[in-house]
């Protein structure tokens, strides 16, 4: 009993971030994927729109342990980077399965490009994402998943640019607020990484911690 309550408070951030992924991947693998737009359909949106909301709770992990001091956070980055590749590899699977003429026109505009460079990326990420992996690629290893604040920007911006495809437009009008707030938090999250606001934010939560401390310890 004692064993499983100090289980459940060491992990309990790790099951409700795979829970959430779960139910996530449950819930659109029950959507109708019939369409009339090829390769588009209601799971391929849903699959794209949580690579984009995984994406954020990774790169909002770091912000959150200057802010907070919540360490252990650190140790979910692994996890919350593999739901973001599973979803975005889904939302690809969808699109080349239903898509009449995929091999034809791998590539038909340039926010699909957009989409694809950010695919590659999280593909690059995920494969190097092992502890072994970062042994051989000694500091390698943090250059490479330095990418993803590139695979965020090319990610969300062509969700931006795929709010204008005529299936989100009629099916989910609501995405296009959807993919601008999260721009917006993308920004903020961005540039709690810039030295200067990074030190800022840190300091914050050192003053938070001195004057929570009794008058004379503090
Ligand atoms: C990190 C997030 C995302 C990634 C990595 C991603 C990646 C991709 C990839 C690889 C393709 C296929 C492109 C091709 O074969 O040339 C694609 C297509 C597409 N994606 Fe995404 N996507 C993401 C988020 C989104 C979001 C949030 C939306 C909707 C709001 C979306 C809507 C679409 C649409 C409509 C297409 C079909 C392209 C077309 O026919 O013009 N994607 N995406």
């Amino acid at each position: 009993m004692k064993n499983a309550k100090t289980w459940i408070r060491t992990h309990w951030r790790g099951v409700l971030l795979n829970t959430l992924g779960l139910i996530a991947l449950l819930t659109l693998l029950r959507l109708p994927r019939a369409s009339q737009f090829s390769g588009v359909s209601e799971p391929m949106i849903a699959a794209g729109i949580w690579a984009a909301r995984f994406l954020l709770i990774t790169l909002a992990i770091t912000p959150l342990n200057t802010v907070f001091g919540w360490r252990s956070l650190l140790r979910l980055r692994r996890t919350a980077g593999l739901w973001t590749f599973a979803f975005a590899a889904l939302h690809f699977a969808y699109y080349v399965m239903d898509s009449k003429s995929w091999a034809a026109y791998p590539i038909p505009n340039l926010a699909a490009g957009i989409g694809l460079a950010a695919l590659l990326i999280l593909a690059a990420l995920a494969v190097t994402s092992t502890n072994a992996a970062q042994r051989r690629l000694g500091k390698w290893w943090a250059r490479l998943h330095k990418l993803v604040y590139a695979a965020g920007v090319l990610g969300l911006v062509h969700g931006l640019l795929e709010t204008g495809h005529k299936f989100v437009a009629m099916n989910q009008p609501e995405a296009a607020t959807e993919i601008w707030l999260y721009l917006g938090l993308l920004t903020a999250l961005l540039a709690a990484r810039i030295p200067v606001v990074r030190r800022h934010l840190a300091s914050l939560r050192h003053k938070r911690r001195t004057s929570a401390m009794p008058a004379e310890t503090a």
